[in-house]
């Protein structure tokens, strides 16, 4: 596996908007933010306690590091760091936002919502806050929500959080899965006539895939005991392989759809920004697609894979790595447990 981070950057190139007309934007997204906890762990730290290795983790995952909370950090906190870095980019106070939206699958608490907290640290009493629960897809789902609702003239300026603490309930005696999480969190400002132009949304579950990722207690259905604790069942479970393929097919799918509705190929984006849960996922993906270049970004060596923070982790990332262009046409894309995927086409204004 090679070092992702060390791949060349791509510099600008024509976009398909300067030669195809491109759909009308549903709204658009004015300020990206993301926050990562300190903290990292190493593989080879990892391999201390875990019968596992560096060599093995990067080969089959493609990640040497993960980021992980402090003990007193909680989910809200890492999506008001990001938040705060989103809202300061789109030079929005908070006091302008009318609604969050906070994809979670690691709220601070079960109740309330992570994202009252949240709103209250931002001190904009009032707005409307909730969370999302849509696994790694969780980014993608608000996001599409929040399009609705600006589009529809129902709210203006909506905050999108993705944040995830996965350290928290991951099962450090599985080294299938442990070796796989870090935490993290990404925030977006969408309002009309931001940056970035959000062409296309689109979402989708299949429940008949619930039990391929999941944690098993804590709910209504066994809730928290001596025993479901004994028996890690508030910890994530993953059907590794089925979930692979799973993620192969369904992000692709999702892409070429994606291409089709705004009348471009696969190929015709300047990037590609698939969930970033194992670095093979993203390059099978890349050959379904017959891209195999940089433009399918892969960036999770040092972050691991961050859940609902993933994507627009990642995002703020290429941007500060200087891949992100004025009139290129990106395409993100989340897949995860549920199962549930989403996939949105941004343009870059000029
Ligand atoms: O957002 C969606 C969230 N989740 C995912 O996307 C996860 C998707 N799945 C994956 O990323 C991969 O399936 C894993 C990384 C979880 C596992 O990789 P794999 O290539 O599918 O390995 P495997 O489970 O098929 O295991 C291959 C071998 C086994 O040994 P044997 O039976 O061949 O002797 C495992 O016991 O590798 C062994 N193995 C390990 N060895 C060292 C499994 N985990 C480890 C480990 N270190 N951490």
């Amino acid at each position: 596996m090679p070092d992702t981070l060390s791949r060349t950057v791509p510099g600008p190139s024509p976009s398909p908007s300067t030669e195809r007309p491109l759909p009308t934007a549903i709204c658009s997204i004015a300020g990206l933010g993301h926050y990562l906890p300190e903290r990292v762990l190493t593989n080879d730290e990892l391999a201390l306690t875990v019968d596992t290795s560096d060599e093995w983790i990067m080969e089959r995952t493609g990640i040497r590091g993960r980021h992980c909370a402090a003990p007193e950090e909680a989910t809200s906190d890492m999506a008001h760091r990001a938040s705060l870095e989103a809202l300061a980019d789109a030079g929005v106070h908070p006091a302008e936002l009318d609604l969050i939206l906070l994809a979670t699958s690691t709220p601070d608490t079960p109740v309330p919502s992570t994202a009252c907290y949240l709103q209250t640290r931002l001190g904009c009493k009032r707005v409307p806050a909730m969370d999302i629960a849509a696994g790694c897809a969780g980014y993608g789902f608000a996001l599409h929500m929040a399009a609705g609702a600006v589009k529809s003239g129902m709210h203006n300026t909506v905050l999108v959080v993705g944040a995830d603490t996965l350290t928290r309930i991951t099962n450090y005696a599985d080294r299938q899965s442990c070796i796989l999480f870090g935490d993290g969190a990404g925030a977006a400002v969408v309002r009309p006539g931001g940056r970035f132009d959000v062409l296309y949304s689109n979402i989708g579950s299949d429940g008949d895939g619930a039990s391929m990722i999941r944690v098993r207690a804590g709910g209504s259905r066994t809730p928290a005991s001596a025993e479901s604790v004994a028996s890690a069942g508030h910890t994530l479970e993953i059907h590794g392989r089925e979930v692979f393929k799973a993620a192969v097919l369904q992000m692709t799918d999702c892409i070429r759809k994606a291409a089709a509705a705004v009348g471009v190929r696969p190929e015709d984006f300047d990037l590609i920004i698939p969930h970033q849960a194992n670095a093979r996922i993203i390059e099978a993906v890349g050959r379904q697609l017959d891209i195999t270049d940089k433009r399918v970004v892969i960036d999770m060596i040092e972050t691991g894979n961050t859940a609902a923070a993933s994507i627009p982790v990642a995002l703020g990332r290429a941007r500060r790595r200087g891949l992100l262009h004025p009139g290129q046409l990106v395409a993100t894309v989340g897949f995860g447990a549920g199962l549930a995927w989403a996939c949105q086409i941004l343009h870059i204004r000029n």
